[in-house]
């Protein structure tokens, strides 16, 4: 038996951080518009299969396989620290949870066959376009419509503490469209647009880490006391309301732009160059290092596709938003 689902990474029109809190993360003031390139999540139920042997004893897991449309990363990504492996886990623990919890239920627990994880990315891995959140997000609608297959659906409560849990943009994922996203990032809001947003996106390939560029922005802030936080998203939402893709481009902003560049400076020519070879504003997406170019429509957006991954050391895709959030194939 198969379940699939599938969610799609995303872009941050504006990402203001605030200061870092006790527990690490950062406040933010974001708004996400989610675009149309899909991380579809697949679970196969086994016949038998064995636990993986790096997996924890609650893991119904066995085996993980990754199909990438993108760069493949270095590193094998198919263990139990992927984040949508993490996601079944996480969701058949809180499953066995609740189990002997009398008011879900008193009859015989039944067994959850073990299974097989596939993931097919279009995502960039550590892109700053959130297709780790996209799989998580995809892996607990997998695992949910399983456990609803073989008992019942699970209380919607259980996801309201999980699914955060995962990561903060976990939530987007799931949710989709546009949206502004203040605490973590995982307080969503959904926001009005018109109209339909084309980004060129490129990806230089080697990815960064989200957690180095978030500290980079604090030693940045600790020497330049100007570089303050902007939490404001007004200009923005206006814009949005507008369809004009002029006026969002103008309205884009990114606090983490500036840490992602200190860290990988070339980022900074792939800027330039997108906006020469026509986008109307190119931007650092999220933490990077995808550079997310709006275009004015899609023949633009592929323009500048082609022409900055002709020399080779970039990878990019044409795609749009917003479209929408998790769903079940
Ligand atoms: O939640 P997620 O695992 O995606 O976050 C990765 C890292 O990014 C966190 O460990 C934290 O260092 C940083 N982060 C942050 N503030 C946020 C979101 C992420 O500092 N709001």
């Amino acid at each position: 038996m198969k379940f699939t689902a599938r969610a799609n990474g995303k872009v941050n029109l504006h990402l203001g951080v605030g200061e870092v809190r006790a527990d690490g993360y950062h406040d933010l003031s974001t708004v996400f518009m989610a675009v149309d390139r899909p991380e579809t999540v697949t679970l196969t139920t086994l016949e038998g299969g064995e636990r993986h042997p790096d997996a924890s004893p609650l893991s119904f897991i066995s085996e993980m396989k990754t199909t990438y449309h993108v760069q493949k990363p270095d590193e094998d990504l198919d263990t139990p620290k992927n984040l949508a492996w993490k996601a079944v886990d996480s969701i058949c623990t809180g499953y066995m949870g609740i189990l002997g919890q009398d008011e879900w239920r008193e009859d015989i627990k039944p067994d959850l066959p073990m299974m097989r994880l596939e993931v097919d990315k279009t995502v960039p891995v550590a892109g700053g376009m959130a297709g780790g959140s996209a799989d998580a997000a995809a892996a607990v609608e997998a695992i949910s419509a399983l456990i609803a297959h073989y008992d019942r659906p699970l209380p919607e409560e259980l996801f309201t503490y999980l699914v955060p849990a995962l990561g903060a943009d976990v939530p987007f994922a799931q949710m989709g469209g546009i949206a502004l996203g203040t605490g973590r990032g995982d307080s969503l809001v959904p926001m009005m647009g018109r109209g339909k947003y084309w980004f060129a996106f490129l990806n230089p390939k080697v990815g960064l880490s989200t957690k180095d560029v978030f500290e980079k922005l604090d030693d940045l802030r600790f020497t330049y006391p100007s570089m303050v936080p902007h939490m404001d998203t007004t200009t923005l939402s206006r814009a949005l309301v507008s369809g004009d893709p002029q006026l969002v481009g103008a309205a884009m902003h990114n606090d983490l732009e500036a840490a992602a560049l200190a860290l990988r400076p070339s980022l900074q020519q792939l800027i330039h160059d997108a906006e020469d070879a026509g986008a109307i504003r190119a931007m650092v997406s999220g933490s990077g290092p995808t550079v997310a170019a709006l275009c004015g429509d899609e023949e633009a957006a592929r323009g500048v596709v082609d022409k900055l991954t002709a020399r080779g050391d970039i990878e990019g895709f044409a795609a749009h938003g917003p479209v929408g959030g998790v769903r079940l194939l």
